[in-house]
């Protein structure tokens, strides 16, 4: 009987995909994958290094499935991802830890699984340029998928001070358009109804062969094209990269989300420039601007976080003042964790105290929180598109999908197929959700 594989996923969309990848790399080496730990031969944790908390939580399960192992003798636990790639040694030395791979050798984890030798053998870390797990179709869980996501580069060359990835996930590398085409038609023809496009830096995409140059704006022409019937996402952009191009191909697709993520990570030029960000709060605004006027209905989201180095109360006012400016829609908000061997943690000095960063990601949650109840606000009497993607959580008399903006909205059931796109006109919304009527 085949062995059969579990994989938890923690941190960002590339993980999950890259999970994806892993259970379509077990499956063709004759293992099963499964959705019960309870059932697994072989756990593997997929992990996040980009703050310390995400660590210390890997760190908790790990001693939780130094337990399990005692209780199951035969399990064996396999760590990938960031943290893999960060602190290999460290997290083999964990009685729970049986092989470690990182981000670039999950082609080798079954190879990785068989080994029966001492625990050294065990890592496999190598950073491969090449790699972009090409003619890997990956594996989906559950019968009704309707969301899929395909990552087109990995890696990032931007070096902003504060960030792991560069370190963790190697330089950037972008697939090739034709595996990209072929993988977006695949999910096409299996009744998949939306795509997300990943990538650290998904809008720096940039392929050339032979026959042709596609950059991201080209690309994302080429995908909305041959799926004309599914809802076409892309994250995370980087607003060195959001070109006038890029805004004008989201305004003639209709098939492509009128949704732009676009961390601007601080408000204030002084905290830019020591994060290397590479652009200005003027700049960023001007982006927003052209986005607003091109696209009138495109949601905003952002990446924001406080108490960087250098971060005074004056820089932070900045933050909110911009944040007051763009009025995004939701926002993913953190506050600064240094991570080992980046330059900000070599050349920078973490001079806000953690409770002054405590502080200020409370008044970022508080400001958000305000201006997301008002944009929904807005969207009362409003009808709009949805895809229904499930039951609500709160009751099965309910289900819920998103708007091409990405915002949750809950409806009562109607016998409404998940996948289907159904028109809502909303009736009453908090700072999280819209709730509202289906009217077909
Ligand atoms: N500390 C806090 N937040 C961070 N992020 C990245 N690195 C750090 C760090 N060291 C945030 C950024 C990024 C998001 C994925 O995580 O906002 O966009
Ligand atoms: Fe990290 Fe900056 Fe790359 Fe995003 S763009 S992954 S924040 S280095």
């Amino acid at each position: 009987m085949s062995k059969k594989v579990y994989i938890e996923t923690y941190g960002c969309q590339m993980n999950v995909a890259d999970s994806e990848t892993v259970a379509a790399i077990m499956q063709s080496n004759s293992f099963t994958p499964v959705t019960k730990i309870s059932e697994a031969d072989i756990i593997i944790i997929n992990t996040c290094s980009v703050r310390d908390n995400a660590e210390q939580k890997i760190w908790h399960r790990l001693d939780f499935l130094k337990g399990f192992k005692k209780r199951n003798k035969h399990v064996k636990v396999g760590i990938i991802g960031c943290m893999a790639q960060r602190v290999a040694d460290k997290l083999l030395e964990h009685e729970a830890v049986d092989f470690v791979a990182g981000p670039d050798a999950y082609r080798a984890i079954p190879e990785l699984v068989n080994e029966t030798d001492i625990k050294a053998s065990h890592i496999n870390t190598n950073l491969d340029i090449e790699e972009t797990y090409s003619g890997i179709v990956q594996y989906k869980y559950g019968e009704n998928a309707i969301s899929g996501f395909v990552p087109i580069t990995r890696g990032c060359n931007n070096f902003c001070s504060y960030c792991i990835v560069p370190y963790t996930r190697g330089r950037e590398r972008s697939s090739s358009y034709t595996d990209i085409i072929n993988e977006v038609a695949d999910l096409r023809d299996k009744g998949y109804k939306e795509i997300t496009l990943l990538g650290q830096n998904v809008n720096s995409y940039y392929f050339e062969n032979r026959d042709k140059k596609v950059d991201f704006p080209t690309l994302i022409k080429m995908v909305a094209e041959i799926a004309p019937e599914m809802r076409i996402r892309f994250t995370t952009s980087h607003p060195k990269d959001i070109s006038d191009e890029l805004i004008e191909v989201i305004a003639q697709y209709d098939n492509i989300c009128n949704h732009i993520h676009l961390p601007v990570q601080s408000g204030s030029n002084k905290v830019l420039k020591l994060m290397n960000r590479k652009y200005t709060r003027e700049w960023y605004l001007e982006r927003i601007q052209k986005i607003k006027s091109t696209i009138p209905d495109c949601g905003l989201s952002s990446d924001i976080f406080c108490g960087f180095s250098g971060e005074t109360e004056t820089e932070f006012l900045e933050t909110l003042d911009l944040m007051n400016i763009v009025e995004y829609d939701s926002a993913f908000l953190f506050k600064y964790s240094v991570r080992p061997d980046t330059a900000a943690a070599k050349n920078l000095i973490d001079d806000v105290s953690e409770q002054e960063k405590i502080e200020r990601l409370n008044r970022l949650i508080e400001l958000q929180n305000q201006i997301s109840l008002k944009k929904n606000k807005a969207d009362i009497g409003k009808t709009l598109e949805v895809l229904v993607e499930g039951f609500s959580k709160r009751s099965k008399d309910y289900l819920f999908g998103r708007t091409q903006q990405s915002k949750v909205v809950v409806f009562a059931d109607n016998n409404f197929k998940v996948g289907s796109f159904i028109n809502v006109k909303i009736t009453d919304v908090s700072s999280a959700t819209l709730k509202g009527i289906a009217i077909n």
